[in-house]
Protein backbone atom coordinates (compact mmCIF):
# COMPACT_ATOMS: atom_id res chain seq x y z
CA UNK A 1 0.00 0.00 0.00
CA UNK A 2 1.24 3.21 -1.07
CA UNK A 3 1.20 5.98 1.85
CA UNK A 4 2.03 9.87 1.42
CA UNK A 5 2.72 11.09 5.03
CA UNK A 6 2.23 14.49 6.08
CA UNK A 7 3.78 15.91 9.18
CA UNK A 8 4.67 19.33 10.96
CA UNK A 9 7.47 18.24 13.87
CA UNK A 10 9.98 15.67 14.62
CA UNK A 11 8.87 12.66 13.04
CA UNK A 12 8.92 10.10 15.03
CA UNK A 13 6.15 8.40 14.01
CA UNK A 14 6.74 9.21 10.62
CA UNK A 15 10.36 7.21 11.32
CA UNK A 16 8.01 4.07 12.64
CA UNK A 17 6.53 4.20 9.60
CA UNK A 18 10.00 4.02 7.86
CA UNK A 19 11.73 1.46 9.47
CA UNK A 20 8.40 -0.96 8.73
CA UNK A 21 8.47 -0.53 5.42
CA UNK A 22 12.60 -0.87 5.14
CA UNK A 23 12.22 -3.55 7.40
CA UNK A 24 10.38 -6.00 4.89
CA UNK A 25 6.92 -7.27 5.21
CA UNK A 26 5.77 -4.37 6.23
CA UNK A 27 3.04 -3.40 4.07
CA UNK A 28 3.46 0.48 3.97
CA UNK A 29 5.63 1.89 1.22
CA UNK A 30 6.32 5.65 2.01
CA UNK A 31 5.99 7.28 -1.63
CA UNK A 32 6.03 11.08 -0.48
CA UNK A 33 6.58 13.29 3.23
CA UNK A 34 4.51 16.88 3.09
CA UNK A 35 5.55 19.14 6.01
CA UNK A 36 4.63 23.01 6.02
CA UNK A 37 8.00 23.29 8.07
CA UNK A 38 11.30 23.52 6.40
CA UNK A 39 12.68 22.91 9.15
CA UNK A 40 11.18 19.77 10.49
CA UNK A 41 13.07 16.96 11.39
CA UNK A 42 9.93 14.89 9.32
CA UNK A 43 11.65 16.26 6.05
CA UNK A 44 14.69 15.39 7.37
CA UNK A 45 14.58 11.99 8.11
CA UNK A 46 12.41 11.66 4.59
CA UNK A 47 15.49 12.69 3.09
CA UNK A 48 17.63 10.46 4.52
CA UNK A 49 15.98 7.42 3.62
CA UNK A 50 15.74 8.73 -0.29
CA UNK A 51 11.63 9.34 0.21
CA UNK A 52 10.76 12.47 -1.84
CA UNK A 53 10.47 15.19 0.81
CA UNK A 54 8.15 18.48 -0.43
CA UNK A 55 8.37 21.32 2.09
CA UNK A 56 4.21 22.63 1.02
CA UNK A 57 3.08 25.66 2.94
CA UNK A 58 1.46 29.32 3.75
CA UNK A 59 4.93 30.60 2.66
CA UNK A 60 5.25 28.49 -0.42
CA UNK A 61 1.25 29.04 -1.59
CA UNK A 62 -0.66 32.15 0.50
CA UNK A 63 -3.47 31.08 -1.27
CA UNK A 64 -5.18 28.62 0.99
CA UNK A 65 -6.75 26.56 -1.80
CA UNK A 66 -3.73 26.64 -4.14
CA UNK A 67 -1.87 25.17 -1.29
CA UNK A 68 -4.66 22.99 -0.48
CA UNK A 69 -4.35 21.99 -4.83
CA UNK A 70 -0.45 21.27 -4.27
CA UNK A 71 -0.99 19.12 -1.35
CA UNK A 72 -3.37 17.26 -3.14
CA UNK A 73 -1.05 17.10 -6.27
CA UNK A 74 1.81 16.05 -4.13
CA UNK A 75 0.01 13.56 -2.95
CA UNK A 76 -1.59 11.55 -6.11
CA UNK A 77 1.59 12.81 -8.33
CA UNK A 78 3.31 9.93 -5.72
CA UNK A 79 0.38 7.50 -6.12
CA UNK A 80 -0.17 7.46 -2.35
CA UNK A 81 -3.82 5.43 -2.13
CA UNK A 82 -3.38 6.81 2.05
CA UNK A 83 -2.44 9.92 3.64
CA UNK A 84 -1.19 9.43 6.97
CA UNK A 85 -0.65 12.20 9.14
CA UNK A 86 1.63 11.98 12.13
CA UNK A 87 1.88 15.26 13.90
CA UNK A 88 0.53 17.48 11.16
CA UNK A 89 -0.61 20.89 12.79
CA UNK A 90 -2.62 22.39 9.88
CA UNK A 91 -5.70 21.37 9.16
CA UNK A 92 -6.39 19.85 5.50
CA UNK A 93 -7.74 21.45 2.84
CA UNK A 94 -11.69 20.44 1.33
CA UNK A 95 -10.32 18.99 -2.40
CA UNK A 96 -7.93 16.96 -0.25
CA UNK A 97 -10.01 15.95 2.20
CA UNK A 98 -13.06 15.13 -0.57
CA UNK A 99 -10.23 13.21 -2.74
CA UNK A 100 -8.94 10.71 -0.24
CA UNK A 101 -12.05 10.80 1.94
CA UNK A 102 -12.05 7.86 4.20
CA UNK A 103 -8.26 7.15 3.22
CA UNK A 104 -7.02 9.90 5.36
CA UNK A 105 -5.71 8.82 8.98
CA UNK A 106 -4.53 10.46 11.88
CA UNK A 107 -2.71 9.40 15.24
CA UNK A 108 -3.67 11.09 18.21
CA UNK A 109 -1.35 10.58 21.57
CA UNK A 110 -4.86 9.94 23.83
CA UNK A 111 -8.27 7.37 24.34
CA UNK A 112 -10.30 9.09 21.66
CA UNK A 113 -13.44 10.55 22.09
CA UNK A 114 -11.50 12.05 25.26
CA UNK A 115 -8.92 14.60 25.24
CA UNK A 116 -9.13 15.12 21.73
CA UNK A 117 -10.18 18.57 19.71
CA UNK A 118 -8.99 22.24 19.16
CA UNK A 119 -6.24 22.53 21.55
CA UNK A 120 -5.37 18.90 22.75
CA UNK A 121 -1.43 18.39 21.17
CA UNK A 122 1.60 18.05 22.00
CA UNK A 123 1.96 17.89 26.14
CA UNK A 124 -1.61 20.17 26.61
CA UNK A 125 -3.27 16.25 26.24
CA UNK A 126 -1.35 14.46 28.92
CA UNK A 127 -1.47 17.30 30.99
CA UNK A 128 -5.41 17.33 30.86
CA UNK A 129 -4.74 13.27 30.96
CA UNK A 130 -3.14 13.86 34.43
CA UNK A 131 -5.80 16.74 35.61
CA UNK A 132 -8.70 14.78 35.28
CA UNK A 133 -6.62 12.01 37.29
CA UNK A 134 -6.96 9.33 35.00
CA UNK A 135 -5.66 6.34 35.50
CA UNK A 136 -5.55 4.91 31.40
CA UNK A 137 -4.26 6.85 28.48
CA UNK A 138 -3.38 5.47 25.37
CA UNK A 139 -3.35 6.14 21.39
CA UNK A 140 -5.90 6.34 18.92
CA UNK A 141 -5.41 5.62 15.30
CA UNK A 142 -8.47 7.33 13.22
CA UNK A 143 -9.92 8.28 10.06
CA UNK A 144 -10.14 12.05 9.54
CA UNK A 145 -13.03 14.28 8.64
CA UNK A 146 -13.55 17.99 8.69
CA UNK A 147 -13.94 17.82 12.55
CA UNK A 148 -10.80 17.74 14.76
CA UNK A 149 -9.82 14.50 16.16
CA UNK A 150 -13.89 13.26 15.43
CA UNK A 151 -13.35 10.45 12.62
CA UNK A 152 -14.12 6.50 13.32
CA UNK A 153 -11.29 4.78 15.19
CA UNK A 154 -9.23 2.32 13.36
CA UNK A 155 -7.68 1.29 15.83
CA UNK A 156 -6.32 2.08 19.81
CA UNK A 157 -4.04 0.67 22.93
CA UNK A 158 -4.03 1.87 26.46
CA UNK A 159 -1.61 2.12 28.71
CA UNK A 160 -2.24 2.91 32.50
CA UNK A 161 -1.15 6.37 34.02
CA UNK A 162 1.27 6.04 37.01
CA UNK A 163 0.95 8.15 40.32
CA UNK A 164 4.22 9.99 39.43
CA UNK A 165 3.87 10.30 36.21
CA UNK A 166 4.28 13.86 34.99
CA UNK A 167 3.36 14.89 31.23
CA UNK A 168 6.91 14.39 30.06
CA UNK A 169 6.44 10.58 31.50
CA UNK A 170 3.44 10.05 30.21
CA UNK A 171 4.13 11.27 26.40
CA UNK A 172 6.91 9.27 26.29
CA UNK A 173 4.91 5.62 27.38
CA UNK A 174 2.11 6.70 24.64
CA UNK A 175 4.61 7.63 22.25
CA UNK A 176 6.21 4.00 22.25
CA UNK A 177 2.56 2.96 22.02
CA UNK A 178 2.01 5.00 19.26
CA UNK A 179 4.93 4.13 17.51
CA UNK A 180 3.49 0.51 17.70
CA UNK A 181 0.06 0.37 16.56
CA UNK A 182 0.40 3.06 13.54
CA UNK A 183 2.36 0.53 11.21
CA UNK A 184 0.41 -2.39 12.73
CA UNK A 185 -2.62 -0.24 11.61
CA UNK A 186 -1.66 -0.07 7.75
CA UNK A 187 -0.58 -3.76 8.38
CA UNK A 188 -3.77 -4.35 9.10
CA UNK A 189 -5.74 -2.19 6.48
CA UNK A 190 -3.58 -4.29 3.65
CA UNK A 191 -4.40 -7.43 5.39
CA UNK A 192 -7.97 -6.87 5.38
CA UNK A 193 -8.23 -7.63 8.84
CA UNK A 194 -9.45 -3.79 9.72
CA UNK A 195 -12.18 -2.94 6.28
CA UNK A 196 -13.10 0.81 5.54
CA UNK A 197 -16.34 1.22 3.38
CA UNK A 198 -17.00 4.09 1.28
CA UNK A 199 -20.08 5.06 2.81
CA UNK A 200 -20.94 8.65 4.68
CA UNK A 201 -19.92 7.57 7.56
CA UNK A 202 -17.78 4.79 6.69
CA UNK A 203 -18.63 1.21 8.00
CA UNK A 204 -15.22 0.44 10.00
CA UNK A 205 -15.02 -3.35 11.02
CA UNK A 206 -11.71 -3.68 13.03
CA UNK A 207 -10.14 -6.69 15.59
CA UNK A 208 -11.39 -5.39 19.19
CA UNK A 209 -8.13 -6.41 21.16
CA UNK A 210 -9.90 -8.37 23.81
CA UNK A 211 -7.95 -10.82 26.25
CA UNK A 212 -10.51 -13.51 26.49
CA UNK A 213 -9.90 -14.93 22.65
CA UNK A 214 -7.32 -17.49 24.39
CA UNK A 215 -8.78 -20.07 21.53
CA UNK A 216 -6.49 -17.97 18.98
CA UNK A 217 -9.24 -16.01 17.75
CA UNK A 218 -10.27 -12.87 16.75
CA UNK A 219 -13.01 -10.89 17.80
CA UNK A 220 -14.54 -8.16 15.07
CA UNK A 221 -16.78 -5.09 15.74
CA UNK A 222 -18.50 -3.44 13.28
CA UNK A 223 -18.71 0.69 13.83
CA UNK A 224 -20.66 3.33 12.09
CA UNK A 225 -19.83 6.39 13.84
CA UNK A 226 -18.45 5.35 16.59
CA UNK A 227 -21.18 3.40 17.85
CA UNK A 228 -20.59 -0.37 17.83
CA UNK A 229 -23.30 -1.80 15.22
CA UNK A 230 -22.29 -5.30 14.84
CA UNK A 231 -19.94 -8.01 15.81
CA UNK A 232 -18.34 -10.96 14.47
CA UNK A 233 -15.93 -13.26 15.69
CA UNK A 234 -13.53 -16.22 14.66
CA UNK A 235 -11.76 -18.90 16.15
CA UNK A 236 -9.65 -22.30 14.88
CA UNK A 237 -11.57 -25.58 15.27
CA UNK A 238 -10.18 -27.59 17.94
CA UNK A 239 -10.23 -30.74 15.97
CA UNK A 240 -9.44 -29.15 12.58
CA UNK A 241 -6.33 -26.76 11.68
CA UNK A 242 -8.11 -25.56 8.07
CA UNK A 243 -11.47 -25.09 9.49
CA UNK A 244 -12.35 -22.00 11.85
CA UNK A 245 -15.38 -20.92 13.12
CA UNK A 246 -17.45 -17.71 12.67
CA UNK A 247 -19.37 -16.92 16.00
CA UNK A 248 -21.51 -14.21 17.37
CA UNK A 249 -21.99 -12.63 14.16
CA UNK A 250 -25.14 -10.25 14.52
CA UNK A 251 -25.97 -6.67 13.98
CA UNK A 252 -27.82 -4.21 16.40
CA UNK A 253 -31.59 -4.23 15.68
CA UNK A 254 -31.46 -0.24 14.48
CA UNK A 255 -29.36 -1.77 11.52
CA UNK A 256 -30.59 -4.73 10.53
CA UNK A 257 -31.52 -5.42 6.64
CA UNK A 258 -28.42 -2.80 5.44
CA UNK A 259 -26.28 -5.59 4.76
CA UNK A 260 -23.68 -4.90 7.07
CA UNK A 261 -24.26 -9.06 7.95
CA UNK A 262 -23.04 -9.58 4.96
CA UNK A 263 -19.87 -7.66 4.89
CA UNK A 264 -19.15 -8.75 8.57
CA UNK A 265 -19.53 -12.26 7.26
CA UNK A 266 -17.03 -11.39 4.58
CA UNK A 267 -14.56 -10.16 6.87
CA UNK A 268 -14.86 -13.12 8.89
CA UNK A 269 -14.13 -15.14 6.30
CA UNK A 270 -11.22 -13.10 5.09
CA UNK A 271 -10.14 -13.00 8.31
CA UNK A 272 -10.23 -16.17 8.62
CA UNK A 273 -8.23 -16.87 5.54
CA UNK A 274 -5.75 -14.39 6.42
CA UNK A 275 -4.88 -16.95 9.36
CA UNK A 276 -4.60 -19.87 7.17
CA UNK A 277 -8.26 -21.13 6.90
CA UNK A 278 -9.00 -23.37 4.28
CA UNK A 279 -12.76 -23.30 5.11
CA UNK A 280 -15.00 -21.82 7.77
CA UNK A 281 -17.73 -23.55 9.31
CA UNK A 282 -21.18 -22.27 11.36
CA UNK A 283 -23.47 -23.59 14.03
CA UNK A 284 -27.55 -23.01 13.96
CA UNK A 285 -30.01 -23.93 15.85
CA UNK A 286 -31.68 -26.80 13.01
CA UNK A 287 -35.29 -25.77 13.09
CA UNK A 288 -33.81 -21.91 12.07
CA UNK A 289 -34.59 -22.55 8.11
CA UNK A 290 -34.63 -18.75 7.87
CA UNK A 291 -30.78 -18.27 9.25
CA UNK A 292 -29.77 -21.66 7.63
CA UNK A 293 -31.72 -19.71 4.12
CA UNK A 294 -29.25 -16.57 4.64
CA UNK A 295 -26.37 -19.03 5.10
CA UNK A 296 -27.13 -21.30 1.87
CA UNK A 297 -27.33 -17.75 -0.22
CA UNK A 298 -24.08 -16.76 1.00
CA UNK A 299 -21.61 -20.24 -0.12
CA UNK A 300 -22.67 -22.16 2.52
CA UNK A 301 -23.52 -25.75 2.71
CA UNK A 302 -25.13 -27.98 5.51
CA UNK A 303 -22.41 -30.79 6.54
CA UNK A 304 -24.34 -32.42 9.48
CA UNK A 305 -26.47 -32.07 12.46
CA UNK A 306 -25.53 -33.00 16.16
CA UNK A 307 -27.46 -33.45 19.50
CA UNK A 308 -25.15 -32.42 22.66
CA UNK A 309 -26.82 -32.98 26.33
CA UNK A 310 -26.23 -29.71 27.54
CA UNK A 311 -28.51 -28.04 24.40
CA UNK A 312 -32.35 -28.27 23.93
CA UNK A 313 -32.30 -28.46 20.29
CA UNK A 314 -30.76 -29.79 17.32
CA UNK A 315 -27.22 -28.19 15.72
CA UNK A 316 -26.68 -28.12 12.57
CA UNK A 317 -23.41 -27.15 11.00
CA UNK A 318 -22.75 -25.48 7.71
CA UNK A 319 -19.58 -24.83 5.49
CA UNK A 320 -18.05 -22.54 3.31
CA UNK A 321 -15.09 -22.97 1.43
CA UNK A 322 -12.19 -20.51 0.90
CA UNK A 323 -10.42 -19.65 -1.93
CA UNK A 324 -7.94 -22.14 -2.36
CA UNK A 325 -9.39 -24.76 0.50
C1 LIG B 1 2.40 12.46 18.28
O1 LIG B 1 2.22 12.45 19.66
C2 LIG B 1 1.09 12.23 17.58
O2 LIG B 1 0.21 11.45 18.33
C3 LIG B 1 0.53 13.63 17.45
O3 LIG B 1 1.65 14.44 17.19
C4 LIG B 1 2.81 13.83 17.74
C5 LIG B 1 3.81 13.71 16.64
O4 LIG B 1 5.06 13.27 17.10
N1 LIG B 1 -0.48 13.69 16.43
P1 LIG B 1 6.22 12.93 16.05
O5 LIG B 1 6.47 14.17 15.22
O6 LIG B 1 5.74 11.79 15.22
O7 LIG B 1 7.41 12.58 16.89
Amino acid sequence: MKLGILASGGGTNLQSLIDASEAGGGSAEITVVISNNSNSGALKRAAKHGIPALHLSGRTHPDLAKLDRAILHGLLDHGAEFTALAGYMKKLGPETLSRYRNRITNIHPALLPDFGGQGMYGLHVHQAVLAAKRTMSGATVHLVDSAYDEGPVLAQQSVPVKADDTPDSLQGRVLCIEHRIYPQTFQEISDGLIYIGDGTPPLVIRPLRLKTLESGGTFFGAFLENDMVGSAAIEPARDDGDTWYVEKLGVVPRRQSTGIGTILLDHACRGAAYFGAKAVSVRLIDKDTHLKSWYRQRGFEETGTRDFNHLPFTVCFMKRRLCGG
